[in-house]
């Protein structure tokens, strides 16, 4: 039995779909409050209504913040439960800026409780948590940078990070957001109940996480909500650093192949990996409307603002050497070219009912 939290995001949906085709029973968590978050357009609700259709899948409209429900919950299944995939969060950086308190409470504090009912009940289990690259912080734009056409690019002469970002990267003294302050916090708090408590904890740290199941919204969800601005031919507004930002993109379905890794053999002692599309699933925004206009034939319409995001990365790509020596048999199966192809064809199926 897995227990996901977060079960109609984009990972946690996945992931709850992933493991009812292997027949497992699947408890998921998800209270929706992604529409509180991010209007209707940003619900998942519909995705509740797909998992609901499998008898092995048992819902909870509970919220992670309520601690007193998430140990019945735990206290009832506890002894059946194998892992924990716990991808419940306030994910946007800009939103959490409107409400702090909120975000915390949910990012940091919702991760206490899932982590205490765990280490209670199911001690046994291992624990995945969806972390994100924003615990670096604003580090990354520290590096040397040269400017290209379309985007920006490690120095030549930089000999570190050349095949992307690796977890020996600070993540002190930098500005990482009041979003990315409650991720680091979740972060460290999985990291020591594997330490401190010896238990099969791991915080996968991602970069751009994508797909066709992304409700993507104008504060979350870069690439799907780009695609639907295209493809409904309405204005795309990018953030500063003049739209040569890069990002590394990965697709959910690989993401949830990297955690069955995880859950299939879990490590000890609080395991910490970056986890991106790496060096050649990167792009810039520029470089995503490019290849977006190219598969779609639709003309975008953008602008540039000058202001940036505040602690916003100007050039991430993942380095998923430290994931890939414990796991040998992960790859990335989807490639960006193939996440377009398939966000493309999931919203024109949408746009024609
Ligand atoms: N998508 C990305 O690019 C990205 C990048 C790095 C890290 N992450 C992390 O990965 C995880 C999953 O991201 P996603 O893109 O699937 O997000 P998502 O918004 O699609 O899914 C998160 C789900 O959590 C639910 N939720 C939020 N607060 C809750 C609460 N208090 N109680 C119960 N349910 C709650 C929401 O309703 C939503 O369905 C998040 O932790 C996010 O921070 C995402």
């Amino acid at each position: 039995m897995i227990l996901i939290t977060g079960s109609t995001g984009l990972i946690g949906s996945d992931a709850c779909l992933f493991y009812l085709n292997k027949k497992k029973t699947v408890i998921g968590i998800d209270n929706d409050l992604r529409s509180y978050f991010f209007g209707k357009r940003g619900s998942n609700k519909w995705k509740e209504l797909i998992l609901k259709k499998n008898k092995q899948y048992k819902h909870f409209s509970t919220d992670i913040r309520d601690k007193k429900k998430i140990f019945y919950i735990f206290k009832k299944y506890g002894k059946r439960i194998t892992s924990i995939i716990h991808t419940a969060a306030q994910p946007s950086h800009d939103w959490a800026a409107k409400e702090p308190f909120t975000d915390f409470e949910i990012n940091a504090n919702g991760t206490l409780n899932l982590l205490e009912a765990y280490r209670v009940y199911c001690p046994q289990a291992s624990f995945i948590f969806t972390s994100t690259n924003k615990v670096y912080g604003d580090r990354p734009n520290f590096l040397p940078l040269r400017e290209k056409k379309l985007r920006f690019e490690l120095s030549k002469n930089h000999v570190f990070f050349k095949k992307g970002i690796d977890e020996s990267m600070s993540l002190d003294h930098t500005t990482h957001s009041i979003f990315g302050t409650s991720k680091t916090s979740a972060d460290l708090l999985v990291q020591e109940y594997g330490r401190y408590f010896n238990l099969k904890t791991a915080t996968f740290r991602g970069g751009c996480l994508t797909g066709e199941n992304h409700s993507g919204a104008q504060l979350h969800g870069f690439l799907s909500f780009l695609v639907k601005s295209i493809l409904t031919e309405k204005e795309y507004s990018i953030f500063g650093y003049k739209g040569k930002q890069v990002r590394d993109n990965i697709h959910s379905i690989d993401v949830v192949n990297a955690f069955d890794q995880f859950v299939k053999k879990p490590l000890n002692g609080g395991k910490v990996y970056n986890l991106g599309g790496g060096r050649e699933n990167s792009c810039s925004i520029l470089e995503a409307i490019k290849m977006i206009e190219q598969i779609s034939g639709k003309k975008s319409k953008y602008k540039i603002l000058n202001k940036n995001r505040i602690g916003d990365h100007i050039w991430w790509i993942s380095d998923n050497s430290k994931f890939k020596k414990d796991y040998p048999n992960w790859k990335i199966k989807i490639n960006l070219k193939k996440s377009l192809e398939k966000m493309i064809s999931h919203e024109i199926k949408n746009l024609h009912g």
